[in-house]
Formats: structure tokens, C-alpha cells, sequence
């Protein structure tokens, strides 16, 4: 709980601590929050930034290990997204983007967007956030179709485990099984394929066999659905919610073959994986090598530092989406903050400072360096798989090394892992059983080897805590 009061790293006015974590308790609905603990403990309230370093209310500072929620990719406190922001609020914070107008950031944004893109994405439709952009993608596909004179073409394939988000829609392709709890999802819409999991393939299969046996699955599951009843396939690059899953080589290619085949739109979500996280812009074609007929992207896109997502759609889509469907028919879906230009204003800046500093030739430097450090605490007993790429990364703790068995839920292995490194000055994301590490993808090699000592001594204190309470 908090009870101080926070002093400010500039010139910001001071915040009453105590008051604000009482009004949080008492009036905010947070999301993905355990209500038991929230009851009891509140929030904490993180005050400040600046660099790779949050503060909390009390004045703790600690390094950010998760870019505020894989989104801060440039790093906290730039001034000048700031300035950006603040002059096009000043000038023009908003008008509509509906009934042919349109403002100068968003206009600017789209055009960088398609030359930032692989070649044939040249079209931009905006949204507010990730979830939004799915959300809208799938009703620009169905729209698609049905111009087509495809209606049938309705059903999305997803995967187990896949994280897109949590408007009806979004949730409905999302795969994590303990997100819908209790809620309602479109099951008539989205049918989930197994996730690409190289850690918990079956026993005795090589990586290549694996990917062999997940393409089968995908053929076997669109005979029998039936390719006239498909209208997409969605995937993120490297699943990131659902653990960090890095599919077997050649992956993503044969998917996207077997959509081809099929007529089958192939959707990238590339809400994490965009904007520098694995060391390109995009990373579908730069590092899969794969052309998805639509690229989703949000989160890094403005680094968070304003809410926007973005559905990046190929000149053959635009084709018919771009084209009235009857006399006096527009295209009748959008938001009122399509294209805000604060948000906007904020990408461009954003944009404009990972190509100034080079920030995705730092995650293609920084990146392996960090993958071969995190590995080292691969020594620990509860560390069973440390995987990722680049700047996204994950720790996956089990009970026994040999079989892969999991702790009990309620020893609570991910939090204790988490608490430890709060303690020692560091923040990472506890999922489960799973430890996630998504920095600004501004990490030195220096800041790479800090994170390693702490998560060390951090792994040595969470195993000893399991031991005592003998869950090991
Ligand atoms: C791959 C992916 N897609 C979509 C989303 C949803 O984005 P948002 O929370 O901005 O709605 C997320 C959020 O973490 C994500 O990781």
C-alpha cells in the first residue's frame, strides 16, 4: 500500500499518494486484476518515468523490464513526442476523419506507414489500439467477401493460446483459455488450430517434424470446415501473451502457402512483434519472410505514448474495399478517433526517433546478447525453457526439468519470480507460470548485464521461497 507522498523527479506537481490510491480503489476497474488481492492491497501507483526507469509513489525506482506493457519501445520520458503532441493539440487537437476529411499528422502517418511496410501494404485504416484493429480487420475481411460475392467466407482460424485482445470480437481469437473465463466469445466465428510450442512438443518429434505435423493439422482442419467457409487465418509472428512461442523454422511461410492455396486471407498480428521489438519495423517479411495480405500493429507504434493501432491493408484488398458497393454507399465503419492527430503527431515522432537513433540496428546488436544472458539462468531449478527472440523474451518455470511438470498454481511461481526482482530494482511480467521480459528496446549491453545479476539473485530467492513453503 502506499502512503507517502512523491517527489517529483522535475519541476511536476506534487501528488498526493494516499488520496490517489484510495480513489483508484475505490472507483477504477482495472483490467486483468485479481479483485481478491486488489480488495485488500489496491494498486500501485507508478508516478514517473524517464529513460528505461519507472518510479513508483514511495520514490522506488526500478528498470523497466516490460516498455510499460511491450508498448514503450523508444523508451519514457522523450520530451519531444511531448512537444509533438502538445503542438498538435494546440493547433488542431481533433476533427473528423469521416465524410472526406482528413488532418495532416494522420495523412503524413499513413504514407510513412506504407513506405515502412512491406511493398504491397499500402493502405491504412486507423483504430485505438490493438484489440480495436482486429477487431476491425475481421469486419473489413467479412465486408471483403461478401463484395466479392463470397458471404460464406466467414470463419478466422486462430490458435491456442493466441493473445488478440478483448473487444468481442478480439477475444473471441484469442486462444488463452483463462481470458474468456466466464465471458461469452463468437464461437461461431473463430475456430482455434494448436499453438506452434516447441518446448511442449510431443515427445520424440524433431522441430521439423513438428512444423510438418502443425501444417497437416491446418490442412486436415480446412478440409473439414470446408475452404469456402474460411475467410482468414490470423497469427502473431512470435505468440507473445500466450508465452513467448517462437515457432519451428519455415512456420510461417508454409501457413501463409497453405492460405494461398485456399484463398485464405493471411493476417499478421503484429502488435508486439512491430516497430523495432524484433529488430525491423515489420517483422513478417524481414525476419519470417512472409507477405500477410494485412499487417495489424498498435503498441509500438506510438510507444504509448497516445493510444493507436493501425490495419495495414494490400493494394489488392484496397481494391475492393476502396470501391462503392452501391450508389451513395460509403464504407460504413470507423471510429470517431480514426486517424487522431495527437496520436498521430505522437507516431510520427516516434517514428521519426527510432529511425534518428537507429533503435532497430541497437535490438539486432542488443538482442542475441541478451538472449545468450538470459539463457545462463538456465542453471536455476525452476528454469525449464528460456526462449524468445531479440527484445522479447521469456522465462517458462517448472517443477522438474526432466518432465516438464508445472508447479502447483497456487505456489504462484511467476509472482514470486516478479516480487523478487521488484525487490531488487527491476520489473517483469509475471503470466502464470511464466516470467516475461520486454524492455524498451533502447537496453544497453550494461543495463543487459544488470538485469541478468538481478534476475539471478531474484531466481536463487523465488526457489529458495518454493523450497520453504515445499512446493520444491
Ligand atoms: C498480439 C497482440 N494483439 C493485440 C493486442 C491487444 O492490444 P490492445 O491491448 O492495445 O487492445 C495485444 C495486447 O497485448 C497483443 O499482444
Amino acid at each position: 500500500m502506499t502512503t507517502t507522498t512523491t517527489r517529483p523527479t522535475t519541476d511536476h506537481p506534487v501528488l498526493d499518494a494516499k488520496a490517489l490510491w484510495q480513489k483508484d480503489k475505490d472507483h477504477f476497474i482495472h483490467p486483468f486484476t485479481d479483485f481478491s488481492v486488489f480488495h485488500q492491497e489496491g494498486c500501485d501507483l507508478i508516478t514517473d518515468s524517464e529513460g528505461i526507469h519507472v518510479q513508483d509513489a514511495k520514490g522506488n525506482r526500478f528498470i523497466d523490464g516490460i516498455a510499460g506493457l511491450w508498448c514503450v519501445n523508444v523508451g519514457h520520458g522523450r520530451a519531444e513526442i511531448g512537444q509533438a503532441m502538445a503542438d498538435q493539440a494546440t493547433r488542431m487537437a481533433y476533427f473528423s476523419t469521416f465524410n472526406n476529411l482528413s488532418n495532416a499528422p494522420a495523412a503524413e502517418l499513413a504514407a510513412k506507414l506504407a513506405e515502412l511496410a512491406p511493398a504491397h501494404l499500402n493502405h491504412v485504416f486507423y483504430s485505438c489500439g490493438g484489440s480495436a484493429a482486429n477487431d476491425a480487420t475481421i469486419r473489413l475481411v467479412h465486408y471483403y467477401f461478401n463484395r466479392l460475392g463470397k458471404p460464406e467466407k466467414k470463419r478466422i482460424l486462430s490458435r491456442n493460446n493466441a493473445y488478440h485482445g478483448t473487444t468481442y470480437l478480439a477475444a473471441s481469437l484469442t486462444g488463452i483459455e483463462s481470458n474468456n473465463w466466464d465471458f461469452d466469445t463468437l464461437d461461431h466465428l473463430v475456430t482455434h488450430l494448436s499453438e506452434a510450442n516447441c518446448y511442449r512438443r510431443p515427445e520424440g518429434m524433431s522441430e521439423a517434424e513438428y512444423c510438418d505435423h502443425l501444417v497437416k493439422e491446418f490442412e486436415e482442419t480446412i478440409a473439414e470446415i470446408g475452404a469456402d467457409n474460411i475467410a482468414a487465418f490470423i497469427a502473431e509472428p512470435i505468440m507473445g501473451a500466450g508465452g513467448v512461442l517462437v515457432a519451428p523454422e519455415g512456420y510461417h511461410q508454409r501457413m501463409q502457402a497453405v492460405c494461398r492455396a485456399n484463398d485464405i486471407l493471411f493476417i499478421a498480428d503484429e502488435v508486439v512483434t512491430g516497430f523495432g521489438r524484433l529488430g525491423h519495423f515489420f517483422a513478417s517479411e524481414a525476419v519470417f519472410d512472409t507477405r500477410p495480405d494485412i499487417i495489424n500493429c498498435a503498441k509500438g507504434l506510438s510507444s504509448g505514448y497516445a493510444p493507436l493501432g493501425a490495419t495495414l491493408i494490400s493494394d489488392e484488398l484496397y481494391e475492393v474495399l476502396g470501391t462503392p458497393q452501391r450508389k451513395g454507399g460509403v464504407l460504413s465503419t470507423g471510429f470517431t478517433y480514426s486517424g487522431h492527430p495527437v496520436s498521430c503527431a505522437a507516431a510520427l515522432k516516434n517514428i521519426e526517433i527510432i529511425e534518428r537513433e537507429r533503435i532497430c540496428e541497437n535490438v539486432r546488436e542488443v538482442g542475441p546478447y541478451l538472449e545468450e544472458r538470459l539463457k545462463t539462468l538456465s542453471h536455476h531449478a525452476t528454469v525449464g525453457d528460456v526462449r524468445g527472440s531479440h527484445f522479447m523474451m521469456c522465462l517458462e518455470n517448472v517443477a522438474d526439468k526432466a518432465t516438464k511438470a508445472l508447479l502447483p498454481v497456487e505456489a504462484r511461481v511467476g509472482d514470486r519470480v516478479a516480487f523478487e526482482a521488484q525487490k531488487r530494482g527491476l520489473i517483469i511480467r509475471p503470466v502464470g507460470h511464466l516470467n516475461i521480459v520486454s524492455p524498451p528496446l533502447v537496453w544497453s549491453r550494461d543495463t543487459v548485464d544488470r538485469v541478468v545479476a538481478i534476475l539471478d539473485e531474484a531466481l536463487g530467492a523465488a526457489t529458495e521461497s518454493l523450497k520453504e513453503d515445499g512446493y520444491l
